[in-house]
């Protein structure tokens, strides 16, 4: 079956990202290639784009469809943009663009176990050739492992309830499926909760991909990692889906364009501290409602862009 991925705020990422022509970009989540097509277009066939992702899948569905000289495809992580760049000699780029989450081929395709409404194998690695998968943090993890991540990563009140009844449950059986979670799920929360606030499941759900896939310490180191990668000049577009990316985000784009680190009691600067990046988005870029009425994901994308000094 053939998976697609609508790109978001693909437009004002291009926009802000102002690519010159004969420039090298690195677009380090590939999915199916919707930022990375619109920058090969922008350069018209001169500079190269280097599009990375942790999604054997991801590079072979555009492997198959891509067929531009200048791009190269990556199996990898972002946070490997140093050795990325360094095996291809190259010290610096012209541009970097990250649009974070899953992709919707992963989340359609029920054989991945991203999503509670089809029934597979609890699994949700975005690296198929990483060890740790969903299934081992539910059936391994102890109840306050869980009640913290459903908690921190789900933001769900009922988190160590559901801990609670995960860790009952797998006494007697281990929990292999996804469904079988979601009954869990559903038997934790009190049904008078369960009427409102979406799919009982889905925080839990967001709370286990986060966790199997380290996203958000991924993504802290990501912005310390790729800026000093960036050209004088070039700019850094992270678009973010929830609340927890967006502020590592704003705050790793703040510190990297602090001027001073000095107490605020210090009547002058001692620091000698130099800012890498200037902000260039003070509010994050949201989606337009035509382009939220074309494609629902973009309700919650934030587009964040910071140029290197
Ligand atoms: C939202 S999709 C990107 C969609 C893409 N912009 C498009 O238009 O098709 C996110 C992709 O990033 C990949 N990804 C997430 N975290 C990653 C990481 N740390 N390193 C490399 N790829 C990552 C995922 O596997 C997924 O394919």
């Amino acid at each position: 079956m053939e998976f697609t991925h609508e790109p978001v705020l693909l437009k004002e990422t291009i926009e802000y990202l102002k690519c010159q022509k004969n420039g090298v970009y690195v677009d380090g989540t590939l999915g199916r290639g919707g930022h990375t097509r619109a920058i090969l277009d922008e350069i018209a066939g001169q500079g190269t784009v280097i599009a990375i992702d942790r999604d054997t899948e991801a590079i072979e569905a555009v492997s198959g469809s891509f067929d531009d000289q200048n791009l190269e495809l990556v199996h990898g992580n972002f946070i490997n943009i140093p050795e990325i760049l360094a095996n291809r000699g190259l010290e610096a780029v012209d541009g970097m663009v990250f649009d974070l989450g899953v992709s919707s081929p992963q989340f359609d395709n029920p054989e991945r176990g991203f999503s509670y409404q089809y029934n597979a194998p609890l699994d949700m690695r975005m690296n198929l050739k990483q060890d740790l998968t969903a299934r081992d943090i539910v059936n391994k993890y102890s109840a306050e492992e869980l009640t913290s991540i459903i908690k921190k990563y789900g933001e769900d009140r009922w988190a160590s309830r559901i801990a609670d009844f995960i860790v009952k449950f797998r006494q007697d059986n281990e929990i292999i499926t996804t469904h079988e979670l979601v009954k869990v799920i559903k038997a934790a929360i009190p049904a008078s909760a369960r009427r409102s606030g979406g799919h009982p499941a889905r925080r839990t759900f967001q709370a286990l991909r986060i966790a199997t896939n380290d996203e958000l310490k991924q993504l802290e180191d990501l912005i310390n990692n790729a800026v000093p990668y960036l050209k004088s000049g070039g700019r850094i577009c992270i678009i973010s889906f929830h609340s927890l990316e967006d502020r590592i985000v704003k705050w790793g784009f703040r510190e990297l364009a602090k001027k001073c680190d000095c107490p605020p009691d210090f009547p002058v600067c001692v620091c000698d501290r130099e800012p890498s990046i200037k902000i260039i988005t003070r509010k994050p870029v949201r989606a337009s409602q035509t382009e939220i009425d074309s494609n629902p994901r973009a309700r919650s994308a934030k587009l964040r862009v910071a140029e290197k000094f």
